[in-house]
């Protein structure tokens, strides 16, 4: 039986697309959502929505455009990395306008006819661009330009930037002074409060159908606390969360559950090389030291990441024992038939990232037998390549164990 079988759930209520059929309306994002049509309505011309990664910013967009309907011709632009004149090729192609030739002027005269013609009909028209942070500056100086089209009334162009908030100190910049001038609304996203998190998880699960799935009361000040309230994070945690309840047959997410999400993210996050998730376990981490100085519940989370000791009596690691999955199983299985042996002389692997795990076999879902820092040489005894070619290292670690490392997270001496 699937997980959405086990506990009756239509659809996963927690995807990582941003969705507007699962908004939810936070303060923050119905606020955001109002001054967008404020912008609208009062043919403002640049707005600015800026927000940190997972905030929202795409989902935002995507219920606004939907929101705004046939009352707005709206181009929507995600691969923002385009020269000035590709980018204005791309507008075009979203408005179905075609120039009548290839040159600059022609393709502006054909905009300008378009703007016109909308206006007499009162339709506002609307150019979003998403991940605006990856806007070239001469693109960013041609939506200057073009958000000069104006009547003697209105401005004939409103242009929407989402970006992260780096977007909003490069304007800062001499040289896109004069655009920073011209923006009229700003919106920043905030990540989630408390009651809000609560709110949006429970939010989710009513959408996705909630079935027999319960929710511990203690389980969503964790999540709160290790998400720092950004939507994207609470996902993570919450999936990971029910997926481990439904390993363990229960139907009932527990704070335990969200700490074995929160240790899989960080694991994953080191081992898969993965820049946002690597993202994610600075925060996750940050977090964690915060989190140590004023919440005892925590400590046991906080010696996990942050020492190198091992970690013998940790209920969690017990659990994870029990529940060593099938693809671990394998790949143990798979060395023990195929031994590899050790080279002749002495290989040794140095560890490359903050903490690394040593498990108990060649996978990532085998359990933690002990942890290495960074910078620790280790000796190799053995190797082991998986079906997508991942290579793992049987290591003796200082203290004379044995174990598997990640290639990802060593480099070989
Ligand atoms: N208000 C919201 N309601 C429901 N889901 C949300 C909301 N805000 C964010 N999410 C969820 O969080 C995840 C990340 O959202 P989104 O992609 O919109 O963030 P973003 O700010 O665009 O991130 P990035 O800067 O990385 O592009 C998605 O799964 C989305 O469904
Ligand atoms: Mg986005």
């Amino acid at each position: 039986m699937d997980i959405l079988e086990f506990y009756g759930l239509r659809e996963d209520p927690f995807r990582l697309t941003p969705d507007p059929l699962f908004f939810y309306s936070s303060a923050g994002h119905n606020d955001a959502l109002q001054s967008l049509h404020y912008l609208l309505k009062q043919r403002e011309g640049f707005c600015l929505v800026t927000g940190e990664p997972g905030t929202g910013k795409t989902t935002l967009l995507n219920v606004f455009k939907g929101e705004c309907g046939d009352n707005a011709e709206i181009a929507l632009i995600l691969t923002p990395s385009l020269p000035p004149e590709d980018f204005l090729l791309a507008v075009l192609d979203d408005f179905n306008i075609t120039a009548a030739a290839s040159g600059k002027n022609e393709i502006l005269r054909a905009f300008r006819d378009f703007l016109l013609k909308k206006s007499e009909a009162g339709l506002p028209v609307v150019i979003m661009v998403d991940e605006a942070q990856n806007l070239p500056d001469e693109t960013l100086e041609e939506l200057r330009l073009l958000s000069n089209l104006e009547t003697h009334k209105d401005k004939l162009l409103q242009i929407i930037l989402f970006g992260q908030p780096e977007l909003e100190q490069r304007l800062g910049r001499e040289n896109l002074k004069q655009l920073n001038q011209r923006i009229s609304v700003r919106v920043k996203l905030k990540p989630l409060s408390s009651a809000e998190t609560m709110d949006y998880v429970n939010y989710r699960l009513i959408k996705a159908g909630k079935g027999c799935l319960r929710l511990d009361d203690k389980l969503l000040k964790p999540i709160h606390h290790f998400s720092s309230g950004i939507p994207r994070i609470i996902n993570l945690l919450s999936s990971r969360a029910i997926m481990s309840a439904y390993i363990e047959g229960s139907n009932v997410v527990t704070p335990r559950h969200v700490r074995y999400a929160v240790r899989h993210l960080a694991d994953n996050a080191a081992e898969t090389g993965n820049g946002s998730l690597r993202r994610i376990l600075h925060i996750l981490t940050a977090l964690i030291i915060v989190i140590a100085g004023g919440m005892t519940g925590y400590r046991y989370i906080e010696q996990r990441f942050i020492t190198a000791t091992a970690e013998k009596n940790l209920p969690l690691q017990r659990q994870h024992g029990e529940i060593t999955s099938q693809a671990a199983m394998t790949a143990e299985k798979a060395v023990q038939e195929n031994p590899v042996p050790a080279s002749e002389n002495v290989q040794t692997v140095t560890v490359t990232v903050q903490a690394a795990h040593v498990r108990s076999g060649p996978s990532i879902e085998s359990g933690s037998l002990s942890m290495v820092t960074n910078g620790a040489i280790l000796q190799v005894a053995g190797e082991f390549k998986e079906n997508t070619g991942e290579k793992w290292y049987k290591v003796i670690t200082p203290d004379n164990n044995e174990g598997w490392v990640s290639g990802r997270v060593v480099t070989v001496e």
